[in-house]
């Protein structure tokens, strides 16, 4: 069945990035010339994506008007004749009700965050997409699990996995390898999130691009508080497994941690290196920093 669905839960309220956090929502952070969002709704598209469901909180409005018209602009760029600018907004517009907004009203965690969208979804399979990490790869990360999804053909889940060191596993959902299914998918054999430390099975990490069926949703609705007193998607997932499989994708390319400082800036530099226009400039900028003493 077609993954037409994608779910963004940002109703997140970015501690890990304050003060820029303050009044500004962590997803509306700008990677050399886009904010967060806007990379993730694109992956989305090219992945065949064809509803954009919003799982937002008190603070981010400006998401919403992000994906709106600004005819104050879109006027005084037609005046003044800027067409490249007009270009750049043209291709970012998303097509009228393409996106639903809906509030998650507590910060009681990713697993009652995807719960709050699921009317808006139904009954058929779709993604979740977590816009603090970015993959940088062409074809993007959710494009290659909808094709690994289709090459499977069955009714299952995927989640895209990334290897970690092994004194982070702590940060994460980790998930235990069973049989594999060619060079990058395998059954998952077993989830836990955030395991205690020394106690992962594995050192592969839940990265934020998961497919899952609709069935997730009536595990969610009594899905206990977890690790951090959070209601927690990957315990409803282990729920899940007793019935439906789950399969690891491991994709291809860098994955950026975009939540915290440090992945930010990297970023930004990764995403301004791999701009044909931005990467001579970047590159003799930073040769300038790393020249001074
Ligand atoms: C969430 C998930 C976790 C996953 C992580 C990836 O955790 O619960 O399983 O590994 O995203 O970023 P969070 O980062 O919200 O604590």
């Amino acid at each position: 069945m077609k993954i037409r669905k994608a779910v963004f839960p940002v109703a997140g309220l970015g501690t890990r990035v304050l003060p820029a956090t303050k009044a500004m929502p962590k997803e509306m952070l700008t990677i050399v010339d886009k904010p967060l969002i806007q990379y993730v709704v694109d992956e989305a598209k090219e992945a065949g994506i064809e509803h954009f469901i919003f799982v937002t909180g008190r603070n981010k409005g400006v998401i919403e008007d992000h994906f709106d018209r600004m005819y104050e602009l879109d006027a005084t760029l037609a005046a003044r004749g800027k067409q490249a600018e007009i270009e750049i907004l043209a291709r970012d517009q998303s097509e009228a009700g393409a996106m639903s907004f809906t509030r998650q009203q507590a910060p009681l965690g990713l697993g009652h965050a995807v719960w709050c969208a699921r009317d808006i979804v139904g009954d058929e399979p779709f993604a979740v997409v977590l816009p603090d990490e970015l993959v940088l790869n062409a074809p993007g990360c959710l494009a290659q699990m909808i094709e690994a999804a289709n090459k499977l053909g069955e009714k299952s889940n995927l989640i895209a996995v990334e290897e970690v060191p092994a004194h982070l596993t702590h940060q994460y959902g980790i998930c235990g390898v069973g049989k594999r299914h060619g060079s990058t998918m395998f059954e998952v054999d077993g989830m836990v999130e955030k395991p205690p430390k020394g106690t992962a099975p594995s050192n592969l990490s839940i990265t934020g691009r998961y497919i899952l069926q609709s069935e997730i949703f009536r595990i969610l609705e009594t899905q206990e508080r977890g690790a951090g007193g959070e209601i927690q998607l990957t315990d409803a997932m282990i729920g899940l497994a007793r019935t439906q499989r789950f399969y690891g994708v491991e994709f291809e390319g860098e994955r950026h941690d975009c939540g915290s400082k440090a992945g930010f800036l990297r970023a930004n530099i990764a995403f301004g290196m791999a701009r044909a226009d931005l990467r001579d400039g970047l590159r003799a900028e930073m040769q300038h920093y790393l020249e001074r003493k």
